[in-house]
């Protein structure tokens, strides 16, 4: 290709940079879509349980005519509405938000929220998990892709222990070397040294399709380690064969959360 001068070059140059930064933005989101169906049968799974609790309670309540009885089914219907719309309320937020906007984030908020969306998840996988809040930092963070880069961590951590297993999240404040650092350690089979310096390359995957052709993209963790650059973070992995692979994030530090601060957000929010 020929360009008659250097403007009309540089004017294709940056159109070509829109053009990737583009594609890079749909295929985050095509990602996070994927993600969203990676849970997609438990969470169907989950909602099936809530409805046979309304179903049952309903029943319940229009069968008995003293108070009592009422009142404990109206509880148990409204408790199951709750959940439901926790969940949805999480998996909308999570799907819709789209941009590169980093602002102060709460990380421990933050991990609690993708608890909800995983937990059925690695119950029905019979993974058991532990979260521990060492710490209480704030970071600056785009909340919808971090989210996403958990999220890709726990299922690959759940697929790696087939046969159940253990899950641990940590989230720590460093403050000698300010970093906000989270921790998502499993009990799975662990990665081979030899494929270890791979798994962050784009489409490396060690996952073959199944009966329904549906294996690994290998893009998750690659998009992982784009998410963490973008907001100049680290992320780091640490494996032994079958004993099991801990991934810790860490980002830059804005402060630690005051106790006092906490407890006034807790009588706000009731
Ligand atoms: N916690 C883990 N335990 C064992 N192996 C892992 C773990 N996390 C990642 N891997 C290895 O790294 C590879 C790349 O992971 P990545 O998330 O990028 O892609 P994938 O999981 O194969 O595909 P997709 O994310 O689209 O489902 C995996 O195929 C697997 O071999
Ligand atoms: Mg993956």
């Amino acid at each position: 290709m020929t360009f008659p001068n250097e403007e009309d070059r540089l004017r294709e140059i940056k159109e070509l940079n829109e053009q990737i930064q583009e594609l890079q933005s749909n295929l985050m989101q095509a990602q996070k879509l994927s993600s969203v169906g990676a849970l997609a049968s438990s969470t169907t799974h989950e909602f099936n349980n809530i409805l046979t609790t309304v179903i049952n309670y309903a029943k319940m309540g229009l069968r008995h005519q003293d108070g009592k009885t009422r009142e404990k089914a109206f509880e148990k219907i409204l408790a199951a509405g709750q959940r439901a719309s926790k969940i949805t309320c999480g998996m909308l937020s999570y799907a819709r938000q789209q941009g590169n906007r980093q602002e102060p984030t709460d990380v421990v908020q933050l991990v609690k929220s993708v608890m909800v969306l995983v937990e059925k998840d690695l119950q029905m996988n019979r993974v058991r998990w532990q979260t521990d809040f060492l710490g209480h930092p704030e970071a600056n963070l785009n909340t919808g892709q971090i989210q996403q880069v958990l999220i890709n961590l726990i299922v690959n951590a759940r697929q790696a222990m087939d046969e159940g297993g253990q899950l641990f999240i940590t989230v720590r404040s460093n403050t000698e070397d300010n970093w906000a650092e989270i921790s998502v350690r499993d009990t799975g089979s662990g990665i081979p040294a030899d494929k270890l310096r791979n798994i962050f390359q784009p489409f490396f995957t060690t996952k073959e399709a199944d009966e329904q052709g549906q294996g690994g993209t290998g893009l998750g963790l690659a998009l992982c380690k784009e998410i963490i650059d973008s907001h100049e973070g680290r992320i780091r992995v640490e494996s032994a064969q079958g004993k099991g692979t801990t991934f810790t994030l860490k980002f830059p530090l804005l402060r630690e959360i005051p106790q006092i601060e906490k407890a006034e957000e807790m009588r706000e929010a009731g």
